[in-house]
């Protein structure tokens, strides 16, 4: 008979904290991001952190393959794209290694400017199985293509607001809830506006102007490898892409162009703002 602490000690291991209990089963989280302006891969490090999760980024994935992992939850954090799902989430969703890798749980944090719709449903029918857990998290707006994405000031204050929801999330996750919640809306748009991303990614339009310092930044972040630099300038190799913006948001120098607009638009990335947000 062991000895009335050792009991004890086991019976904290096993009931005290379901995500300690988890880690001693060796259990390993599986979260895949997809993110452009760091919203989604912000999001998708803190919940990875909190909840004892390993966060990878689709991107790798589809070049190196899916991590050994003997999942229980698998989490997918990207945001929305047109009330709908970016291309890169539709086809890693549909592919067979990851249907065939999903844990019990499954979660997803989809990150957007205003609403999300039922971007999460369309996940759904990706993956062909029902989300036990769907949030949509309000962050900086980033479609610098569109509109001006959201400035500075007000981008501090959106992150600090996901911050806390994320601290919700976390605990609604590491317990398992069944539930869909954040920012409500967008249904219709779902319906209709979504239909419009996949005419609309085209590249055509993309340049650099004359601030290019031919720095190579564009061609190493782009998640589509639809940027070469060539003779010291990008060039777009691709009739489509995701339409991310991560290399005009992203771009030091802020060379990259969209058609006419873009130029007098200011350009939105998390990781600009990041450290003066502490
Ligand atoms: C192509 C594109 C389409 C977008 N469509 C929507 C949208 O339909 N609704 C919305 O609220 N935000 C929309 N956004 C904003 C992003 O979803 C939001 O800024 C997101 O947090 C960016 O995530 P990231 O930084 O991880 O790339 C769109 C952004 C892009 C680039
Ligand atoms: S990131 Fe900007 S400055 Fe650097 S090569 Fe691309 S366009 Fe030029
Ligand atoms: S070309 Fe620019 S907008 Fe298109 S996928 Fe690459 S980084 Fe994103």
């Amino acid at each position: 008979m062991p000895p009335l602490c050792c009991l004890i000690l086991i019976d904290k291991i096993f009931s005290y904290d379901k995500i300690k209990y988890d880690k001693f089963k060796m259990v390993i989280y599986m979260i895949f991001y997809f993110s452009a302006t760091g919203n989604s891969k912000h999001a998708a490090e803190v919940i990875a952190e909190k909840t004892g999760d390993k966060a990878v980024d689709i991107v790798d994935v589809l070049k190196n393959g899916i991590p050994e992992n003997k999942t229980d939850k698998t989490g997918f954090v990207f945001p929305v794209y047109f009330w709908g799902l970016p291309e890169i989430i539709k086809r890693f969703a549909s592919m067979p290694e990851v249907k065939n890798s999903l844990g019990s749980y499954v979660f997803c944090v989809i990150t957007c400017g205003a609403s999300t719709g039922t971007a999460d449903k369309m996940l759904e029918k990706a993956l062909g199985r029902k989300m036990n857990y769907s949030f949509s998290l309000k962050m900086p707006d980033n479609y610098v293509v569109m509109y001006d994405p959201c400035e500075k000031e007000k981008a501090k204050k959106y992150l600090r607001h996901a911050d806390k929801e994320l601290e919700t999330v976390c605990g609604e996750i590491g317990r398992k809830e069944n539930k869909k919640s954040g920012a409500s809306g967008g249904e219709l748009n779902s319906f209709i506006v979504s239909k419009l991303y996949n005419p609309f990614r085209k590249t055509k339009k993309f340049f650099a102007d004359d601030k290019c310092t031919s720095c190579g930044f564009c061609e190493k972040i782009c998640p589509e490898g639809a940027i070469v630099i060539e003779n010291g300038r990008p060039k777009w190799i691709k009739s489509k892409c995701q339409h991310c913006t991560a290399c005009i948001n992203r771009c030091p120098a802020k060379a990259i162009q969209y058609g006419k607009k873009t130029a007098d638009r200011g350009r939105y990335s998390y990781y600009n703002v990041k450290d003066e947000n502490k």
